[in-house]
């Protein structure tokens, strides 16, 4: 990471220091039906036993054929798993599932709107339509084994069921998450050279219908100027026969897949046996440059570790009635609602909507309803409960033996709430650290064996061994109080296998920083770089501060600056544009943008809101800047580099240090006054 200007501090080398929190125990009713109690587990996934550790994740899968490698690392950091091993994950996931739990829910989904009635999907019913839409992928699509599809598909069942169907005939599926874009969807066409779009006519949220099928007209359009022509629009009817949108049906391109099923009712289609290094899927995420890179998950390696976290960290039971409220387009849906769950033959409940819809009681009856009794979201969304209705979930008689929070830090005093309102105290919580790099959790407690810490994620899951290194490579030990550069320093299983298209990519983002030798074979050379500031306390925990290169996490999602930025240039009369990230009690952080205007132009309140609507075309409307300030100039370097820095210090209303150095330095104090006065003005 490059510090602004030389010989500056970066965020993640400042001294850290915060109040140390209790420990918490877990409850005893919680040990005695854990999925793992056993100290032991540790010790068996100590370095001395790794690789072959992982075994124990993935024999909890059925193989097609057994591997003979579990790591081959002989090219790093393109690490191979399971090598030789032969599996299907929709076979995994659904037809294994079917002589115990044939008519058992696999998914509960739950309409936004309360009147509606829940679709209860059983394995059965679930391995049914996989069948038929993998058929339909493959005999009316064209789609074959290493092809990619792109799914736009909001929270309702045709997403997971499209996913297992690609799956099934190894199709590459590319699941757009549904808040995204046309143009963001269209793009991702591009980059992932896919001719299919599988999208659906609307859903709920927050009691309006969203017209989905309208964004894949534009997808097609914009794909089109990308040189990707969408042959087949596959499209779900939200209910079968009901057509919600506005758009009409093109011709020879446009098809309802309900239609399509109904003319391969009952058929099946054998799961392909695919190579554990195939890969499943990709997830296309942010970084520091203006194009979002496709994380490539692959086969077995992933689907080992999410079904081993899922069971140990999760503690998922067959029995267990589990709802994950985030959304199935973010790689936790992916692992943890989908994939994770299924493999291990659980009810997995999804939500089509907002949990504060139509008021902040709403999850709390959903968990009464269907007996939910393991719970899992983000920060962002506890805040929100947290604020709207602070004691409502008393009212509902619901119980959680363990929840998990993901995404973001949280803050020591909202965890207390989750634990003591929404968890009524009977609860463990995990609070898992990883990304969509990852496949699945990196750092947690496995929540019947270690003792709670608010604030803290804790130390490394089983056969994770995290390390702080400092600028210059160096260990930050645990205890001292300093915060640094997180790094995982051996491979696993779900590691990504490589940025699509990009291997350079891959080597330079995450390996380039810390490895000591590029031509070694071996993987204690090649720490992963995770890109966040963290600190480590005595006793191993590590406290995640947040990342450290040009990413925003906007309510637990995750935006470029540089994307931000990009989109904010296609304004007219817009110069320059810096993205930062400001401070939000609820929404962890959000965007704001600075910039600056060509000769002519000048500023005005239609401009700054064509920024705004400009970035949410561009982008989708979770990327909307909360603040547009048009200032004559951004603050530089000598050298030409904006000042982020001290742009971010400004919108938080914090000191921004000295500023002498910078070739405009008077500028500074004119945004400062304007932005005051801004905000003044905005709040009364
Ligand atoms: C970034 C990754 C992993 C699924 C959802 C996010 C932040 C993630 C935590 C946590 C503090 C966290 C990090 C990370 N993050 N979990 N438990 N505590 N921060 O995936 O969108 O790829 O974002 O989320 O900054 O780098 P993602």
């Amino acid at each position: 990471m490059q510090s602004e200007t030389p010989g500056e501090i970066s965020e993640a080398q400042i001294a850290v220091h915060w109040k140390e929190e209790q420990f918490i125990d877990p409850p005893a009713r919680f040990i005695a039906q854990a999925n793992m109690a056993d100290q032991g587990i540790y010790e068996r996934f100590s370095e001395k036993n790794f690789p072959e550790c992982f075994r124990e994740y993935a024999d909890l899968l059925s193989w097609d054929r057994y591997w003979h490698t579990t790591l081959d690392s002989s090219n790093p950091p393109f690490w191979k798993w399971f090598v030789g091993g032969k599996l299907n994950v929709s076979y995994n996931c659904v037809d294994r599932n079917l002589p115990k739990y044939r008519n058992k829910a696999a998914i509960i989904w739950v309409p936004e709107p309360e009147e509606e009635q829940d679709v209860i999907v059983t394995y059965q019913e679930l391995y049914n339509k996989v069948n038929e839409f993998a058929i339909a992928l493959s005999e009316f699509a064209g789609l074959k084994k290493g092809d990619r599809v792109t799914f736009h598909l909001p929270m309702i069942p045709a997403l997971p069921i499209s996913m297992l169907a690609a799956a099934r005939l190894g199709i590459i599926h590319n699941q757009v998450f549904g808040g995204f874009s046309a143009k963001a969807c269209a793009e991702r066409m591009e980059d992932s050279k896919s001719h299919v779009l599988v999208t659906c006519d609307g859903y709920y949220r927050n009691g309006q219908l969203l017209d989905k099928k309208a964004d894949a007209d534009a997808t097609v359009e914009e794909a089109e100027k990308h040189g990707i022509i969408v042959k087949k629009v596959l499209v779900w009817r939200r209910l079968p026969g009901k057509y919600i949108s506005k758009s009409k049906m093109v011709e020879g391109r446009d098809h309802f897949v309900d239609e399509l099923l109904d003319k391969v009712r009952g058929r099946k289609v054998s799961p392909l046996s695919m190579d554990a290094e195939d890969p499943l899927f990709l997830m296309y995420t942010s970084g520091s440059t203006g194009r979002p890179k496709g994380c490539q998950h692959r086969t077995g390696g992933y689907l080992a570790y999410v079904a081993g976290t899922s069971k140990f960290v999760l503690d998922i039971h067959p029995e267990d009635t589990y709802w994950c409220y985030a959304d199935i387009g973010w790689i936790t849906g992916h692992s943890y609602i989908v994939y994770g769950p299924l493999s291990l033959g659980a009810t997995s409940v999804m939500y089509e909507g907002v949990p504060m819809f139509p008021d902040p009681g709403r999850p709390w009856r959903i968990a009464e309803r269907l007996g939910v009794n393991i719970f899992h979201t983000a920060p962002t969304t506890i805040r929100m409960l947290r604020k709207a209705g602070p004691k409502e979930a008393e009212k509902y008689g619901y119980h959680f033996k363990s929840m998990t929070t993901v995404g973001e830090p949280i803050e020591p005093e909202v965890w207390k709430w989750y634990y003591e309102v929404i968890g009524k105290g009977e609860a463990v919580i995990t609070d898992t650290y990883w990304q969509t790099e990852n496949g699945g959790f990196l750092c947690s407690t496995l929540p019947a064996i270690l003792p709670m810490k608010p604030g803290s994620a804790g130390p490394g899951v089983p056969g994770i061994y995290p390390v702080i290194y400092d600028e210059d490579g160096k260990e930050v030990k645990a205890g001292l109080g300093k915060a640094g550069n997180i790094c995982i320093r051996n491979p696993w299983p779900g590691i990504m296998q490589t940025i699509w298209g990009s291997p350079e990519r891959f080597v330079r983002q995450y390996y380039s920083k810390y490895c000591r030798d590029e031509k070694s074979k071996d993987w204690r050379d090649w720490p992963y770089f995770a890109g966040d500031g963290a600190v480590q306390a005595f006793d191993g925990y590590f406290r995640i501060l947040g990342r450290i290169d040009d990413v925003i996490k906007v309510a637990g999602h995750r935006l470029g600056t540089k994307e931000l930025e990009n989109a904010a240039l296609t304004t007219e009369g817009i110069s320059e544009a810096a993205a930062i990230a400001q401070n939000d009690e609820m929404r962890g952080h959000v965007p704001i943008i600075y910039a600056s205007l060509k000769p002519g132009y000048s500023p005005s309140k239609e401009l700054e809101q064509q920024v705004i609507s400009n970035i949410a075309k561009e982008l989708g409307p979770i990327a909307k800047p909360h603040a547009v300030y048009i200032v004559q100039d951004l603050p530089k370097t000598r050298s030409g580099k904006i000042m982020r820095r001290v742009l971010a210090a400004i919108a938080n209303s914090e000191e921004y240090g000295d500023v002498t150095t910078l070739a405009n330095p008077d500028i500074v104090e004119t945004i400062r006054k304007m932005v005051q006065e801004k905000s003044q003005g905005s709040n009364t």
